[in-house]
């Protein structure tokens, strides 16, 4: 079976149950200060776990973009990833364990195939603050899994997927890869290695607050996860998520280009780390993210220069990410077809994967001279020398290390490892105050942040012109900080006539509305959308001001204040370039 079959028949189990099909949302997540990247389905509908309805109902299935940045360093091995996609079904305070146990239970032995034999269930044990769920194991037991197929575990437990948020008890599904081996006791056996996880039933009905306590969210939900890439590996009896048709021609790709096997054991972490980190670095780019020294952009600037490295690993010495690139887009029944920013942005992503590469190779050039003036004129590199060239020329330590064993000479790993150390200690320290805003992800200020942006984002489009569209938004509980598209700087006469206009709509207590309604009538009523990409069939409008003669109206998920009166004063403190064509402005609320 492959990737594009397996994701079809899982969305037509849950579309066949009354569930509707919602696209992906965007890699990077809007407005929410608590993660750099979207890492769970369950993330773009966090606000819907509380009792808010969902516009297209309470039965919600979708296949969604992920990145765990946290796996960067395992990759390389069989099964770890830095993107990859999750399929996942929803109940919106509908169904529970019963059904969806039954339904995980139906779709693994029915629609996969998978023999119950070899099937293992986890569920939770109980912790001082939640019970032991028995249901959901009874349930399991009354389908035909043996109790020794079932075990309890306190870490099964899900959530918040940033700070605080909605999280539960889950029961995660294995399959025994090697049935045909002498048993191995399920409970004391390698989870990753004999059994594969291949799906996760999660019972969101805790929300955790700020102050860390578990609070009972006022209805159950259902969030259930599959990993694409490890399921379709089980299901064709690979070892190797690898050797699936979803990277096959990324590795075969890199093979040409290097002249290596896959298979010969020198080459196949090296190989496996490129293509994980430029199939990645595309989609991330895709969404609207360029490298960059902060947040998103460092870390795509550190998967595209990884793999740059593990190219010279394997005798790579001149551009190749773009033609990597183009395989990965090139893809069309995974990627290409179902994905249209990605189509929608080739160029771009190629000229930035480019630009990117040229600059790295040329640091790399500088690293090596200033690498070996040290050793010419020291006989030697300190391990504090050694962090200056990593931390200011982004050069690999390895790399130096290497370096400096052509010349019989061998790196202080500890002393570099203390400068190291040292410096992660000093930004954390600078960056403590953003964590602290990340913890207020939900609070008022906020949601007066949201509905400011929506203010600001009209009054661009009423002083500066119609082609002003958002195309990045960012809320901390400091500020709000909004790129849009136009192409020069803002004069002070314009920002003055922006704020006071803001602040003029600020004042006249604007009712802020809520409705649901499909994507065509919204765009019909003049609301604007933006990302517009792919939009679910029926969308939340949010209007600004009376129906019939609203200041704002906009496609939007919300949360937003109900009267503007309630946002204070709203003073801008920067505006700036945000690349070609794009200004940004940092604004406060007093
Ligand atoms: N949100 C759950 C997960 O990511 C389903 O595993």
């Amino acid at each position: 079976m492959t990737a594009r079959e397996l994701k079809e028949k899982f969305i037509q189990f849950f579309v066949s149950r009354q569930h509707v099909e919602i696209p992906s949302s965007r890699l990077v997540p809007e407005n929410d200060p608590t993660t750099l990247f979207i890492s769970a389905g369950m993330q773009q509908l966090i606000p819907y776990f509380s009792g808010t309805p969902h516009p297209v109902g309470k039965r919600i299935t979708d296949i969604q973009k992920c990145v765990r940045t946290g796996d960067i360093d395992d990759v390389g091995d069989s099964f770890h990833h830095t993107f990859f996609e999750m399929l996942g079904n929803w109940s919106l305070g509908d169904y529970f364990k019963k059904e969806m146990i039954s339904w995980s239970y139906e779709f693994l032995t029915k629609v996969l195939d998978i023999n119950p034999a070899n099937l293992f269930v986890t569920c939770f044990a109980g912790n001082k603050d939640v019970s032991k769920d028995d249901i959901s194991a009874s349930i399991w037991e009354s389908l035909g899994i043996s109790s020794d197929h079932i075990i309890f575990l306190e870490d099964n437990w899900w959530g918040p997927a940033g700070t605080t948020g909605p999280c539960g008890p889950d029961s995660e599904m294995f399959i025994d890869t090697h049935p045909e081996l002498p048993e191995v006791d399920f409970k004391t056996g390698d989870k990753q290695g004999r059994y594969l996880e291949v799906w996760n039933d999660v019972f969101l009905n805790y929300n955790k607050t700020n102050n860390g306590i578990f609070e009972k969210l006022i209805q159950d939900n259902v969030d259930t996860g599959m990993g694409v890439e490890r399921t379709t590996a089980i299901l064709n009896g690979f070892d190797d998520n690898y050797l699936t048709s979803i990277w096959q021609p990324i590795i075969k790709k890199i093979e040409q280009i290097s002249g290596e096997n896959y298979i010969d054991k020198k080459y196949t972490k090296p190989i496996r780390i490129i293509a994980d980190h430029i199939r990645s670095a595309v989609f991330i780019i895709a969404d609207g993210v360029e490298p960059s020294n902060k947040e998103a952009g460092y870390v795509l600037r550190r998967l595209i220069r990884r793999a740059i490295r593990q190219g010279k690993i394997i005798g790579i010495d001149t551009n190749f990410i773009s033609q990597i690139a183009n395989t990965v887009l090139d893809n069309q029944d995974n990627y290409a077809g179902v994905y249209p920013e990605l189509n929608q942005n080739r160029d771009k992503i190629i000229s930035i994967l480019n630009a990117e590469e040229n600059k790295f190779r040329k640091t790399l050039d500088n690293g090596l001279r200033e690498i070996n003036k040290l050793i010419e004129k020291n006989n030697s590199v300190s391990g504090k020398e050694a962090f200056t060239l990593y931390e200011s020329f982004g050069f690999p330590v390895e790399m130096i290390e290497e370096e400096m064993k052509k010349n019989n000479l061998v790196l202080n790993r500890e002393e570099f490892d203390n400068a190291k150390n040292m410096h992660i200690k000093q930004s954390q320290t600078s960056s403590a105050g953003k964590f602290k805003s990340g913890l207020a992800d939900n609070s008022e200020i906020i949601t007066k942040y949201h509905t400011a942006t929506h203010l600001l984002h009209q009054s661009l489009r009423k002083i500066l012109g119609e082609h002003v569209r958002q195309s990045g938004s960012n809320i901390t509980i400091d500020r709000l900080r909004f790129d849009f598209s136009h192409d020069e700087k803002l004069t002070e006469d314009q920002l003055k006539q922006l704020s006071d206009l803001i602040n003029q709509k600020i004042k006249a207590s604007l009712v802020v509305t809520k409705e649901t309604m499909p994507f065509i009538q919204a765009q019909k009523e003049g609301a604007i959308a933006f990302f517009g990409n792919k939009y679910p069939e029926i969308v939340s409008v949010y209007t600004v001001g009376p129906k019939d003669s609203f200041f704002s109206k906009e496609v939007c998920t919300g949360p937003h204040v109900s009267n503007t009166n309630e946002l204070g004063f709203f003073e801008i403190t920067k505006e700036e370039s945000a690349g070609a064509g794009k200004r940004r402005i940092y604004a406060i609320l007093k």
